[in-house]
């Protein structure tokens, strides 16, 4: 059998991709900051990025202003969070680009200080995250014990969703991403030393799954399946996750997620979760495209510490359809094209992650031109 390589066309949905160099979510903190709400400075830095028939994934935005847990995250609740989300589509497309949002609720992984009113952040159970986190005024401070959701609080989570899934629809995105992934709030009820749950959304692993699920099907009722995603970290450590028997769950929910007919189901891989303050590359650890591909008919997205010849083998090996890139494609707005070249990559800079303004965000240099 002949497989793919990174610049054979891929079919998501109703999408023609030109090649399977993605780009992965990166939360970048560079919204508005009273109205959280992209501006022109994240359509130029997404345009850059934009390449005739490439996928992108917008970075996680919050689905409600509970849902966030750092500064200057955009949202996608807001009249003026659609309004600056449609100059990012509209710039992404005139290049030719496909853009999807992802839509995120933090969770536990807040503090008070970002919540409505000061209250405590929510979450499937009363568990802190271990360890510390920056408030919204920049000091170091414990992650707090977060307040679980009533059984009869849960519908509204998933209205959240639902009209963050419209409002995405309404900004031109060309579909919507649900972040399962990295110890955020759907992660959190699915995992089990984050949910201790007596109701239908903990105990069992079918019940820890019902939100996702639930969630995934009211974005299916707006979008329709095929411009739906989901993003999963079966084996990541993010935010103090980590189930310690990721298969049965897993397999429980790719199994249920599979004859939904999803956009693709998209992996974070373990070896290198990249996020966070400080480079983390774990060795001896599975991969979980190469695991999980068996029980995914659909197309498959990973990433994680991926260069140009490792994706190309992953490529390669059928078991992945495309490959995202999350740190190499904030330094390399040209990404896919100097892979295909084989040409030097520029390194990035951690430190122009998170915040800030130009610096490290657009102002990464794009190949001389031949
Ligand atoms: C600055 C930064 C921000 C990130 N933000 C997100 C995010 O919003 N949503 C998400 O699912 N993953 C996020 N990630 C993880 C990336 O999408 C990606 O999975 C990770 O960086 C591994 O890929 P890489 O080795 O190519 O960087 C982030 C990573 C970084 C470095």
């Amino acid at each position: 059998m002949h497989y793919p390589s990174l610049f054979t066309p891929l079919q998501i949905g109703p999408y023609h991709l030109s090649h399977r160099v993605a780009m992965a979510p990166l939360t970048r903190m560079r919204a508005d900051t009273s109205s959280l709400a992209a501006r022109a400075l994240n359509a130029e830095y997404y345009a850059q990025r934009a390449t005739q028939g490439g996928l992108i994934i917008a970075e996680a935005s919050q689905v409600t202003p509970t849902g966030r847990g750092n500064p200057d995250t955009p949202g996608i609740y807001s009249r003026a969070q659609v309004a600056g989300w449609k100059q990012v589509t509209d710039a992404v497309h005139a290049k030719g680009g496909i853009i999807f949002l992802q839509l995120w609720h933090v969770g536990r992984a807040s503090h008070s200080s970002y919540q409505p009113d000061g209250v405590l952040p929510v979450s499937a159970s009363a568990i802190a995250i271990s360890g510390k986190t920056r408030t919204a005024s920049g000091d170091i401070a414990p992650y707090e014990v977060p307040r679980a959701l009533r059984t009869d609080e849960i519908p509204g989570i998933i209205e959240a969703y639902r009209q963050g899934a419209r409002n995405a629809l309404e900004a031109g995105f060309d579909g919507i991403e649900i972040h399962g992934a990295n110890g955020y709030l759907l992660e959190q009820f699915l995992q089990s030393r984050s949910n201790l749950r007596i109701d239908r959304y903990g105990g069992s692993i079918e019940n820890r799954a019902r939100l996702l699920l639930e969630v995934v099907d009211a974005a299916i009722e707006v979008w329709g399946a095929d411009r739906v995603a989901v993003r999963l970290s079966p084996y990541g450590v993010a935010n103090d996750s980590g189930e310690a028997d990721p298969m049965p769950l897993y397999s429980h929910v790719i199994g249920q997620l599979a004859p939904r007919g999803l956009a693709y189901l998209h992996f974070v891989e373990p070896r290198s979760s990249g996020a966070g303050r400080s480079e983390v590359n774990h060795t001896d650890v599975p991969a979980a495209f190469e695991l999980f591909r068996p029980l995914w008919p659909g197309v498959l997205i990973t990433a994680g510490g991926f260069d140009g010849a490792s994706a190309e083998a992953a490529i390669a090996s059928g078991n992945v359809d495309a490959i995202a890139f999350g740190r190499t494609f904030i330094a390399n707005p040209d990404l896919p094209e100097r892979i295909r070249k084989n040409a030097m990559l520029t390194p990035y800079d951690r430190a122009t992650f998170y915040g800030g303004d130009v610096a490290g965000y657009t102002d990464y240099p794009f190949q001389e031109a031949e």
